[in-house]
């Protein structure tokens, strides 16, 4: 790509990606914007202000040397500083404050980028790393405020077509023969620092579900008593299902006719073909217990979302290395929910597993720990510090995740009793 061509893609990039944050924040008034509508969750106008002084700190002052458009605001906005449960009590920019400030930085953004040169001797900006990276921080904000709405209480504000229906039913398992495969890359310019170097894994053979579990699987779950009987839990899944009170996924409700969720503020029968979504790691961990499998391991994931058996070959996605396009994947808010298996048969790999990317990120039995090779990059707060935490990985991105913030070697990780993330799985078995 041209050094004219990089800008156009990232200044295409910049702005549509600030028409899907402006739609979040516009959607509700600013009483809504400023109210905490769970402790899990930070108020939408921090959100909105911090991807504006992220952006300002790395492109603004890093790459483009400029004067701070706001010096004094940094440390309000700093993720490091205050929990999400505390950031209401601040003294944060008022909604027109905060809308003025994310304005004035991208007006100085387009200026810098207009003079940038993507020096390959300068790793920061070589392929235009930082701004891939500066806006696969907002596409991820995006993603947290969409739970966020998920979360408020109120009347709908949020809309979007229904996903595509079923065509293709997968399969029940796929074998994933043994041997090694490509982990990781080398060479995606906006991979971050966690999903480097590439590296051999090998791998034995499993069985995994060609498609995440689904709200019908789920409820044969609930109902066979899943959630009364500790043998299927661990002991700190257990214990987490008691004190916490776990019955259902989160945002089920059930009604004197069957159970119901609630779906940015709507309230719907569950369809029992989507991916189940909104339960955690012990959860999931537990149904696959009482299902006779248990998690894929995160190298199992990621081959069976990337070997291509007949070459050997690790590809960027399922389908290929093109972009993800509507027909790949259930990806990028372009609908409110996950689609039924057997929508996208043009997204599975070429084992035939299907709906890996987008729809639901996939809990799996890793934890977050670095690769053979791993450097910290551009800072160590984007992952190091998270190494050996008490987080499982999830995988693949859902409805809600940015096209251009997930790929198959994309790393994401959580507590294990978060469920307010669009957080769904499927199982694995081994195959000897
Ligand atoms: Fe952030």
């Amino acid at each position: 790509m041209t050094t004219q061509d990089l800008r156009l893609t990232i200044a295409a990039e910049l702005e549509r990606t600030r028409a899907r944050t402006a739609l979040l924040t516009e959607a509700v008034d600013d009483d809504d914007l400023t109210r905490q509508h769970s402790p899990l969750m930070s108020p939408l106008v921090w959100d909105l202000a911090h991807v504006g002084n992220q952006e300002e700190l790395w492109l603004v002052r890093d790459v483009g040397g400029r004067d701070p458009v706001r010096h004094d605001i940094d440390e309000l906005y700093d993720a490091f500083k205050h929990s999400r449960r505390d950031r209401t009590a601040l003294p944060l920019l008022n909604p027109a404050e905060a809308r003025a400030y994310v304005g004035q930085v991208r007006d100085k953004v387009f200026d810098v980028l207009d003079r940038v040169r993507f020096d390959s001797a300068q790793r920061l900006v070589d392929g235009g790393f930082a701004f891939g990276m500066i806006l696969q921080h907002e596409q991820q904000h995006d993603e947290t405020m969409l739970a966020t709405h998920q979360l408020r209480a109120g009347s709908p504000v949020l809309t979007a077509p229904s996903p595509p229906a079923a065509t293709a039913v997968p399969a029940g398992e796929i074998l994933i023969r043994a041997g090694t495969f490509t982990m990781g890359t080398d060479t995606e310019p906006w991979a971050l620092d966690n999903e480097r170097s590439a590296h051999l894994v090998d791998v034995p053979a499993f069985w995994i579900d060609a498609a995440p579990v689904t709200n019908g699987d789920y409820l044969a779950f609930i109902d066979a008593g899943g959630y009364d009987e500790s043998r299927w839990w661990s002991e700190r899944g257990w214990a987490h299902r008691q004190s916490a009170g776990l019955e259902a996924p989160m945002h089920w409700l059930r009604d004197h006719d069957g159970w119901h969720y609630r779906r940015f503020g709507r309230v719907e029968p569950v369809n029992p073909a989507e991916p189940v979504v909104h339960v955690c790691y012990f959860e999931a961990e537990a149904y696959a217990a009482w299902a006779g499998k248990r998690l894929p391991t995160e190298a199992e994931w990621e081959k069976a979302a990337r070997w291509d058996p007949a070459t050997g070959r690790s590809r960027r996605f399922p389908w290929g290395d093109d972009p993800p396009g509507p027909q790949h994947a259930n990806l990028g808010q372009r609908h409110l929910s996950p689609a039924p298996v057997g929508a996208y048969p043009d997204g599975a790999s070429p084992s035939g597993v299907h709906q890996l990317i987008g729809d639901v990120w996939e809990w799996v039995s890793s934890g977050f720990e670095p690769y053979p090779g791993f450097a910290a990059f551009p800072y160590q707060e984007y992952s190091e510090v998270f190494f050996g935490g008490d987080y499982k990985m999830l995988r693949g991105g859902s409805f809600g995740t940015d096209t251009t913030a997930v790929r198959s070697t994309f790393r994401n990780w959580d507590h294990p009793i978060r469920r307010q993330i669009f957080s769904g799985f499927r199982c694995a078995r081994d195959a000897s």
